[in-house]
């Protein structure tokens, strides 16, 4: 398997996806790096090097230390607010726009850097970190926009409590968004994988979907994930680099 992007591997790539009729992308926290917002496995800057996913990203951390949990969100909710679409979600975003169709996005990613790039049907498999929702389903249909503000927001009429609307370890994805994703996995010509460690499923598991069902599979990352043996080729880059150059 080719370890580095050179040049023959990514013009035959390129022509490949210049011709597919049908592509799917699947996007990691590494689509998201270069606009700034941290990665979760990465030795020195992910989030999980530094932080417990167990206190922060789970129903039972939550119940434990509510305002923790909150405060930690509206952090990384200022960071996903602060930070623009890189070149490699301009890419993609043009690719879209160019070639209507063709492209099915799906990402693990809960900011909104691909929405704001332009591709306003990606799937969403892990949540939104923007959108709040109740902890538990509210018996009264209220809404939690206008639960009563704190750390986090509690509901006057129902006592609901508001939590952060990313899929938390041991909780199920969206079933429709699986569903769909799964599909496109199945049903792709090309699948890309970017800057994703492949550490988490399902959405690892699309990878060899999309392989076992026929697709030619490329993986983007500046280094080596869980998944490689899945993909027929391993771009070595970043995806800011090589999305432009896989795609414009
Ligand atoms: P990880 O942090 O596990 O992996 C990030 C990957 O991005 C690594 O393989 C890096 O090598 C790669 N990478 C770093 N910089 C890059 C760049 N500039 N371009 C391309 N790739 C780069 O993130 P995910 O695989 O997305 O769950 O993690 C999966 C899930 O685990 C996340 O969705 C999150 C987390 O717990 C939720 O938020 C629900």
């Amino acid at each position: 398997m080719p370890e580095a992007p050179d040049h023959s591997a990514l013009a035959e790539w390129r022509q490949r996806l210049a011709q597919a009729r049908s592509v799917c992308v699947l996007t990691g926290a590494g689509m998201s790096a270069e606009s700034g917002i941290p990665t979760f496995r990465d030795a020195l800057t992910g989030l999980w090097s530094r932080f417990d996913p167990a206190r922060l990203a789970s129903v039972e951390g939550f119940r434990a230390d509510p305002g923790l949990v909150w405060d930690w969100y509206a952090e990384r909710r200022a960071g996903v607010r602060a930070a623009q679409p890189n070149a490699g979600h301009r890419a993609l975003a043009a690719f879209a726009r160019r070639r209507p169709g063709v492209l099915t996005l799906v990402t693990q990613n809960v900011d909104d850097l691909h929405q704001r790039a332009g591709n306003r049907d990606t799937i969403r498999l892990h949540g939104d970190i923007l959108q709040d929702r109740w902890l538990e389903p509210c018996g009264m249909a209220c809404d939690p926009a206008r639960a009563e503000p704190g750390r986090p927001p509690r509901c006057v009429a129902c006592g609901g409590l508001v939590r952060p609307g990313v899929v938390w370890f041991g909780e199920s994805l969206p079933p429709a968004a699986l569903q769909h994703a799964e599909h496109a996995a199945r049903h792709c010509e090309v699948l890309l994988v970017v800057g994703t460690s492949g550490a988490v499923w399902p959405a690892a598991g699309l990878a060899a979907a999309a392989r076992r069902a026929g697709a030619h599979v490329a993986i983007v990352n500046p280094s080596a994930s869980e998944i490689d043996a899945e993909a027929h080729v391993c771009l070595r880059g970043t995806a800011a680099i090589l999305l432009p150059a896989l795609l414009d």
